[in-house]
C-alpha cells in the first residue's frame, strides 16, 4: 500500500522541499504493474523517481511517485571479446561503474555521475568523450499505457546529446527496470577529452581503476557534492548551434570553447563559458547560486524553492541570449510534468 504525504525533500540533490501524494518502492515489474493498477483504479498519474539527481522538484506532486529498489546484476553471456550484462533500475550508478571493471571495460569514464542505472539511458548520461548509449544492448521496462512489458534495444531508444525516446515518445510512459549493458574484454580508454590528457603519457601502465580515480579526482575538483552544496549537476544543456553561428561568434570571442559534432555542420558551445561570460559564476541570487568552480552548476540553499531556480534560469537565458543570440535549454525537468 503506497505512503500518502510522502516528503521527497532528501530525495533530490538539489533538496527543494516536496510532498508527493503518495509514494511506492518497487522490486519487480509484478509489484510495479500492481502500482500502476492501483493509481488507474484512482485516476492518478504514476511517475518514477531515480535519485533525484536531475529533477526539479514542485512542492507537491500530484499521484504515486515509484522508486526501484532492485539492484542486481546478472552475467548473460561472455567471450574472449566482450561481457553482457543486465543491471537493475535501482542500482546505484557509480557503484555500478566500480563494479563493471571487473567484468569489463567501457564504463570508468562515467565515474562519479550521481543517480541510478535506470536513469542513465533517459538522458543517455555522457561525461569525458563517452556517452552510455555507446555501451547499451537494450532496455527492459514497463510500457504504463499497454500495460506490457517491453525491451527496446538501442537502436529503438533514438539516443542523442542528453536525449532519449524516454524524454520525448514514451516520456512519462515507460518505467525502465533493467538495462543491459555490453562491455569489452580489452581495457582501451578513451583519453580523447583534455582533462584526461594528462593520461595519455602513462597509457602502457594504466589501470581501469586509476582512469575512475583520475575522472573522480577531476570531476570533484569542479563539481559540487550534492551531499554539501545541493545541485543537479549541469543546469543547462551546452547549446547545439549551426557552425556558421558558432564562426560568427568565435570572429568576436576568440576565446569561446567550440566542440564540432561528427557528420553534422552543427557545433556545441560551453554553456559555462557564456555563462562566466555573463558575469554570473559565483554570484548568489537569495537562495540561490551559480557554482563559483563551475558556472553551468546552479546550487540551492536550504529553503530554496522551485521559484527561485526559475527566476534565476530566466535571469541568464535572458542575458546569454541578449549577449550572444544563444538560447540555453536547461536539463533537468520539473518532476511529474510531461516535457
Ligand atoms: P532522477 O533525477 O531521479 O530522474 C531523472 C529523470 O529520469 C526523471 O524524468 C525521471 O522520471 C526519469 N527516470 C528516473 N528513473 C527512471 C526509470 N527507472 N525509468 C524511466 N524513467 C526514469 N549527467 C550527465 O549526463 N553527465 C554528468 O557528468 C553528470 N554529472 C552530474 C553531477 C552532479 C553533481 C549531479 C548532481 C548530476 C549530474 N548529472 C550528470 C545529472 C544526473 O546525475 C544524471 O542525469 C542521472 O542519470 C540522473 O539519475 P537519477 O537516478 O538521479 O534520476
Ligand atoms: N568553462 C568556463 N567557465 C565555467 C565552466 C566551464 O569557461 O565556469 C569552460 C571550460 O573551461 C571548458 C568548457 O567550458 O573549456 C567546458 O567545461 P567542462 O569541461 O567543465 O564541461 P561542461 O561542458 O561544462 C559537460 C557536461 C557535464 C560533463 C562534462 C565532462 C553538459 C551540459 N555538461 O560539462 O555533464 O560531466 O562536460 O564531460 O553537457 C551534467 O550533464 O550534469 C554534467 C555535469
Amino acid at each position: 500500500m503506497p505512503h500518502a504525504d510522502y516528503p521527497l525533500g532528501n530525495k533530490n540533490t538539489l533538496g527543494l522541499e516536496s510532498t508527493a501524494q503518495f509514494f511506492a518502492p518497487f522490486q519487480t515489474i509484478e509489484e510495479l504493474r500492481e502500482l500502476s493498477r492501483w493509481a488507474r483504479e484512482r485516476d492518478l498519474p504514476l511517475h518514477v523517481l531515480g535519485g533525484g539527481s536531475n529533477v526539479l522538484m514542485p512542492e507537491y506532486v500530484k499521484g504515486l511517485v515509484v522508486q526501484s529498489t532492485a539492484d542486481g546484476v546478472r552475467l548473460v553471456e561472455q567471450n574472449n571479446d566482450s561481457v553482457v550484462v543486465d543491471v537493475d533500475a535501482g542500482k546505484n550508478w557509480h557503484q555500478w561503474v566500480g563494479e563493471s571493471i571487473a567484468l569489463g571495460h567501457g564504463l570508468e569514464n562515467l565515474a562519479l555521475i550521481p543517480g541510478t542505472v535506470g536513469a542513465s539511458p533517459v538522458q543517455n548520461i555522457g561525461a569525458y568523450g563517452v556517452e552510455v548509449s555507446d555501451l547499451i544492448v537494450s532496455v527492459k521496462g514497463y510500457h504504463l499505457s499497454r500495460d506490457e512489458e517491453r525491451t527496446l534495444f538501442a537502436q529503438e531508444c533514438s539516443f542523442g546529446y542528453r536525449d532519449s525516446v524516454f524524454k520525448r515518445d514514451l516520456n512519462s510512459d515507460f518505467i525502465i527496470c533493467s538495462v543491459r549493458f555490453k562491455l569489452s574484454r580489452a581495457f582501451s580508454p578513451n583519453l580523447s577529452y583534455a582533462p584526461l590528457n594528462s593520461l595519455q603519457a602513462k597509457e602502457n601502465s594504466l589501470t581501469a581503476q586509476m582512469l575512475i580515480d583520475t575522472v573522480c579526482a577531476v570531476r570533484s575538483s569542479k563539481l559540487p557534492d550534492p551531499v554539501v552544496t545541493p545541485n543537479a549537476g549541469s543546469y543547462f544543456k551546452n547549446p547545439v548551434v549551426p557552425e556558421s553561428k558558432a564562426q560568427q561568434l568565435r570572429s568576436v570571442h576568440p576565446q569561446l570553447p567550440v566542440y564540432p559534432q561528427t557528420n553534422t555542420t552543427y557545433c556545441k558551445l560551453a554553456a559555462g563559458w557564456l555563462i562566466e561570460q555573463c558575469g554570473f559564476k559565483g554570484k548568489a541570487f537569495g537562495p540561490v547560486a551559480m557554482y563559483s568552480k563551475q558556472a553551468l552548476v546552479l546550487t540551492a540553499e536550504k529553503g530554496a524553492g522551485l521559484s527561485d531556480v526559475h527566476a534565476l534560469q530566466k535571469r541568464i537565458q535572458n542575458t546569454v541570449a541578449e549577449k550572444f543570440g544563444v538560447t540555453l535549454e536547461p536539463e533537468p525537468q520539473i518532476f511529474g510534468q510531461s516535457r
